[in-house]
């Protein structure tokens, strides 16, 4: 297992938990905002066939997008969109050509309705459900049924994502219970492992996500701006 995020210490102690139930990981501390990043990570891995890559790394940012930050905006889409799409390219080169390889794109909810406030955000998980759904066809087309695409779309789960993107005390937060982090984690793994395409966690998430996308793009708006603000 290679494990990749910006702090070190962290992946360090995770390596080590890791390590201490009988696996075995490496770290390897990157910013995938940096440009060449996922060139980068897949250049360290020297060859080595990759068996289940996981796209996990995201953040989001709550506000008004005329007043955003634009360098935050940039990593993320630098981050959700760019290292997820280059490492996608790099992984399925190498495991269309072993006819053996999963993919798992952590995706989320926010990917089937426009985010009001959170509009880069919802924006670029809609990015990755249609990119993930559009690899499986193709993968499926081109008759690669040993390699996979799956897309992860959680509600809210505990972590550090509302921090890091301002969502405290949000109304979603409120009506949609957070799950459990390793819960989602479980759920997603077995997902990849089955091969399956999209996967919404949860009752509550997953008629959010039927009723988002049955709705027209300007009701489902106007319904995720009442959900998203507090
Ligand atoms: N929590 C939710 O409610 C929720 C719901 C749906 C989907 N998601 C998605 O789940 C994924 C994981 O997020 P989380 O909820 O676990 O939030 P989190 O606790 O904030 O974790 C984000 C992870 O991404 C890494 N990361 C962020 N920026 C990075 C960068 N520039 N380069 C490398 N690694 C970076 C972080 O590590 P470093 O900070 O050390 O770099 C951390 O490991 C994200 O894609 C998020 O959009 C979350």
């Amino acid at each position: 297992m290679v494990l990749v995020a910006r702090r070190a210490e962290a992946l360090e102690a995770l390596a080590g938990e890791i390590g201490g139930r009988g696996g075995h990981a490496e770290v390897l501390p990157l910013d995938l905002a940096a440009p060449g990043a996922a060139a980068a990570l897949w250049q360290a891995l020297d060859g080595r066939q990759v068996g289940l890559v996981v796209n996990n790394a995201g953040f989001g940012l709550h506000g008004p997008f005329a007043s955003s930050d634009p360098a935050r905006l940039a990593a993320m889409i630098a981050v959700n969109v760019t290292a997820l799409t280059e490492l996608s390219r790099l992984a399925l080169g190498q495991m269309t050509a072993a006819g053996e390889g999963r993919i798992l794109n952590v995706a989320s909810l926010a990917g089937f309705a426009p985010g009001p406030n959170l509009a880069v955000y919802h924006a670029t998980k809609a990015y990755v459900v249609s990119l993930s759904v559009a690899l499986a066809e193709e993968l499926r087309r081109a008759g690669h049924r040993g390699v996979s695409v799956t897309a992860l779309c959680p509600g809210p789960v505990r972590t550090g994502f509302v921090r890091v993107a301002g969502l405290e005390g949000v109304r979603i937060l409120r009506l949609m219970p957070a799950a459990q982090a390793g819960r989602i984690a479980r759920i997603g793994y077995r997902a990849a492992m089955r091969r399956r395409g999209v996967v919404v966690p949860g009752v509550l998430p997953a008629v959010a996500a039927m009723l988002a996308r049955m709705a027209p793009p300007r009701l489902a708006a106007m319904a995720t701006g009442m959900l998203m603000s507090r």
